[in-house]
């Protein structure tokens, strides 16, 4: 039997799955609380690897490893020509566009800024924008950005809500759903087909 290469996204992701896993075959290789990046299952020769989420499209593209485990958000932002085999159903939320609540401060501006960790899903949304765009890449609170005057509008993933609603924000239009998928490389999907299967089949 061949290996089976498995890219983890860590995060809440990752913890969802690991949790999932344990009731499975699969059983509970994987210890997210230790250090530890690479965990091995010698009886079912596949190997565990535990990464940022937005490098597992690049680690499944390049083909070391063969499939991966993270959000559609993710999949989306990335430029990875690889197969989306399995929607999960975990992680559900939303990729959607705010706005400080009750102003048209971003109706108005001659130039729409945008501030996102997710520029490449900006710029697809807003391509058909009449105004010239202007795309913030930020790394992490974004909700921060409309706030100090940065941007117009932010494009982000809300799942409580709480987030916006704790900095006065509001959704202005829904851009599309987002949950966990399982993702692989093409190669190794062909090659290596009934062990991806069985893995993914735990499911
Ligand atoms: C994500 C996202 C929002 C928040 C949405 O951030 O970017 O800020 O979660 O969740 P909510 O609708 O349930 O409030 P994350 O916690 O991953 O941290 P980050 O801002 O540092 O990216």
């Amino acid at each position: 039997m061949e290996m089976v290469k498995v890219a983890l996204a860590k995060g809440r992701l990752g913890k969802q799955v690991v949790k999932l896993m344990e009731n499975t075959p699969y059983g509970d290789v994987v210890d997210l609380d230790s250090r530890k990046l690479i965990f091995n299952d010698n009886f079912k020769n596949i190997q565990y690897i535990l990464m940022k989420p937005m490098d597992v499209p690049t680690y499944v593209n390049s083909g070391i490893v063969d499939i991966g485990v993270v959000g559609k958000d993710v999949i989306m932002e990335s430029e990875a020509d690889i197969y989306e085999i399995k929607d999960l159903g975990i992680g559900k939320c939303k990729f959607s566009i705010a706005a400080l609540k009750g102003s048209d401060r971003y109706k108005q501006s001659s130039t729409l800024r945008i501030a996102t960790k997710y520029p490449n899903v900006a710029r697809e949304y807003y391509k058909d924008e009449k105004r010239p765009i202007k795309i913030f890449k930020l790394n992490g609170s974004v909700e921060l950005a409309p706030l100090i005057g940065m941007s117009d509008v932010i494009l982000d993933i809300v799942e409580t809500g709480n987030t916006l609603r704790a900095n006065g924000l509001e959704v202005i239009a829904d851009v599309c759903d987002i949950s966990g998928k399982i993702i692989a490389n093409k190669g190794s999907y062909r090659f290596k087909y009934k062990e991806i299967t069985d893995f993914v089949n735990q499911f």
